[in-house]
């Protein structure tokens, strides 16, 4: 493992936050500043950890590091005591819908909600889309292709993810721009600084309270028809016998598929062309071969990251060699820094859709919590490349400057304008 050098890094992690306006060469020098000289760096309240090792290692444990957030913690306290009460009562709310996710269970009752996602999120059920999805490309490219510009991230990479996981569930159109809204209300909260913290709950609560009674709409909906999709399924499982889970856990289950389901894969799609369409040469290569597609989705999870870092809580005091970490301490595996680590990528920092290990990547996580949608997402981006280099291979990049969006935790292009040619 990494020796610690002994002055931490002088640079102020939450200020790439913010990365006004959008741009997005900040995080990587500040990755890779924090994998040659503090790879391991305490800093305020929570712990970095900037390389593949140690990510790996930490995801990979999931009794010594465990998901959610400590409500006991100093700094979740700290920021409790910091608002008013109103607002106190709104952060508590905030946390609490949270802390029902998949993503911030633990143990038993993570295994229990993961469990009833597997019986019906299964390898078929996800086979069983792929000409669906090939269908919904091939018609939504059709129709953009009439056009001379496109913004294909909002125009197409939005709404590909966002109706196939809907299909899957059965969320109704009318419901899902309200869900993507709400999801954008509350990423105000996801990551942020304990200091902006009253400046954004407001908003986060209200995405929250939209959120719950736009899935509550859908459960209504439910009751009043039969119906065979993947919601109707695992609302049915909690009959079961033996079963302890609730109609509250399956509301959580889904709104996870949704929102996970949708940004990530839309970021896959906008860093994927942004990077193809910038890099003419690896186009061109799909044009030719498309049997690389498959290898040069896993280079742009590997390179752009979409999900940029993940967090921990330590349960008890751990050691990475001599470096302590006490239990409660909050850490922050930076999976885009992992993922550009020299030690296992050769020429890290460079996008080559031919690199022979670019799926060894942690873009979908390790361990208990590993992405329960990744081998729909790798579909889904796989079927766009290949229809787009099939079809229309003479695209073109419009504009080269691209806005990344100002989220620490999430990494895609806000917008992207290209030409469809065929
Ligand atoms: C390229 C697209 C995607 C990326 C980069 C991505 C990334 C991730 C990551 C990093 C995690 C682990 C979080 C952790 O360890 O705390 C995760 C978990 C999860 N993802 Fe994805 N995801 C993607 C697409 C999807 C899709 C399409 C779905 C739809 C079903 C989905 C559903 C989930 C769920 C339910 C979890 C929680 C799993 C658990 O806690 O056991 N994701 N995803």
């Amino acid at each position: 493992m990494n020796a610690v050098p002994k002055q931490p890094i002088e640079v102020d992690v939450d200020e790439w936050a913010v990365m006004a306006p959008g741009a997005s060469a900040g995080r990587w020098d500040l990755y890779h500043r924090l994998r040659h000289e503090s790879p391991r760096l305490k800093h305020r309240d929570r712990i970095f950890l900037a390389t593949y090792e140690d990510c790996r290692y930490v995801l990979s444990s999931a009794v010594q590091f465990v998901n959610g957030i400590d409500r006991n913690g100093a700094s979740t306290q700290a920021i409790r005591a910091a608002l008013d009460p109103a607002r106190r009562s709104r952060f508590d709310a905030v946390i609490d819908h949270q802390q029902r996710w998949m993503t911030s269970r633990n143990g038993a009752s993570h295994a229990e909600l993961r469990g009833l996602a597997n019986r019906v999120f299964t390898p078929r059920a996800i086979a069983d889309m792929q000409d669906r999805i090939q269908r919904e490309v091939e018609m939504r490219l059709q129709e953009l292709a009439q056009r001379e510009s496109v913004d294909i991230v909002a125009e197409f990479a939005y709404q590909l993810p966002m109706t196939i996981i809907s299909e899957m569930l059965d969320i109704p159109m009318s419901l899902q721009d309200g869900i993507h809204r709400a999801w954008l209300l509350m990423t105000g909260i996801i990551g942020a600084d304990a200091s902006r913290i009253p400046d954004v709950i407001d908003d986060a609560y209200a995405g929250m309270m939209d959120l719950e009674i736009r899935m509550r709409e859908v459960i209504e909906l439910r009751r009043r028809s039969e119906t065979t999709d993947l919601f109707a399924r695992l609302l049915r499982a909690i009959e079961d016998p033996g079963c302890t889970a609730t109609e509250s856990d399956i509301v959580a289950i889904v709104t996870q598929m949704v929102i996970a389901g949708h940004q990530t894969t839309q970021d896959t799609i906008g860093s994927a062309l942004y990077e193809l369409l910038s890099n003419r040469e690896q186009w061109q290569a799909l044009v030719a071969d498309s049997t690389l597609i498959p290898n040069a989705v896993e280079e742009v999870l590997r390179f752009r990251s979409p999900a940029q870092m993940i967090e921990r809580t330590a349960a008890s005091r751990v050691c990475l060699d001599d470096f302590e970490i006490s239990a409660g301490e909050r850490v922050v595996c930076l999976l885009a820094s992992a993922n550009r680590d020299e030690k296992l990528f050769a020429n890290s920092e460079v996008f080559d859709i031919r690199r022979e290990n670019a799926r060894q990547h942690l873009g979908f996580s390790r361990g208990i919590h590993f992405c329960l949608g990744a081998a729909l997402s790798r579909m889904e981006a796989i079927s766009v490349l290949s229809t787009l280099t099939r079809l229309y291979p003479n695209t073109k990049l419009l504009e080269r400057d691209v806005r990344w969006t100002p989220n620490r935790f999430l990494l895609g292009v806000e917008a992207l304008k290209v030409a469809l040619s065929a």
